[in-house]
């Protein structure tokens, strides 16, 4: 199965930033800094379809009918903490954006996702939603952080990961078959640590310099 919605970008710059941060000699600083330049170039697919009015302005030679953005604005939500790899390049070219927190953990019994932490600003139901997390693994901490946001309010919700398992990409056509997914890759399949294949191993760990 594959997503209704998914879009994969492909473009070169994209994916030969990612085979950097791929590369496990890539330094701390160096892959921080390539995934917000990635972040960047993936809000670019995120925000395609943002309606425009005209509006007039002067410019230094003449009046002329100019586009502009017509929605409010729109809400950036980090997924944590691995999201807040993400947030600067979302808000480099959405500086208007608010921004969001959502917070889960693993509840190693059931192996659902908990939640411990939500904080998002109150208007979500008129305006684009953009929940970022680098990696799209079993997809169940993604679904949940989207279900959150539902409840919440958000109508129009995409899903801003770098990298993607075929595993979390059903998972997200099961669940929220209408939330639009944007990825620079899906990988081949998850291994049995549930860590993405080939992938970059924990985005987390790599962001923060914890391993
Ligand atoms: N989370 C990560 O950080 N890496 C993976 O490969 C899977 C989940």
């Amino acid at each position: 199965m594959t997503h209704p919605k998914l879009t994969l970008v492909d473009h070169p710059l994209v994916q030969h930033k990612l085979s950097l941060m791929r590369d496990a000699r890539t330094p701390g600083p160096d892959f921080r800094r390539l995934l917000r330049e990635i972040s960047l170039l993936l809000t670019y697919e995120a925000a395609r379809d943002l309606p425009l009015k005209t509006q007039t302005i002067t410019t230094p030679l003449t009046d002329m009918d100019a586009p502009v953005l017509a929605c409010a604005d729109p809400v950036v939500v980090s997924i944590l903490r691995a999201g807040n790899g993400l947030l600067d390049g979302v808000l480099d070219v959405i500086p208007t954006a608010k921004v969001g927190f959502v917070g889960l953990y693993r509840n190693e019994e059931t192996l659902r996702p908990v939640q411990y932490y939500c904080k998002l600003p109150t208007e979500l139901s008129d305006r684009l939603v953009i929940a970022v997390d680098p990696m799209l693994a079993t997809g169940n901490s993604s679904a949940a952080a989207v279900s959150l946001l539902k409840d919440a309010g958000a109508t129009d919700i995409c899903l801003i990961c770098l990298l993607a398992a075929p595993e979390g990409v059903e998972c997200m056509a099961r669940e929220h078959p209408d939330v639009r997914i944007v990825t620079a890759s899906v990988d081949s399949h998850l291994n049995e640590k549930g860590y993405i294949v080939p992938g970059l191993g924990d985005a987390g760990d790599r962001i923060f310099g914890t391993v």
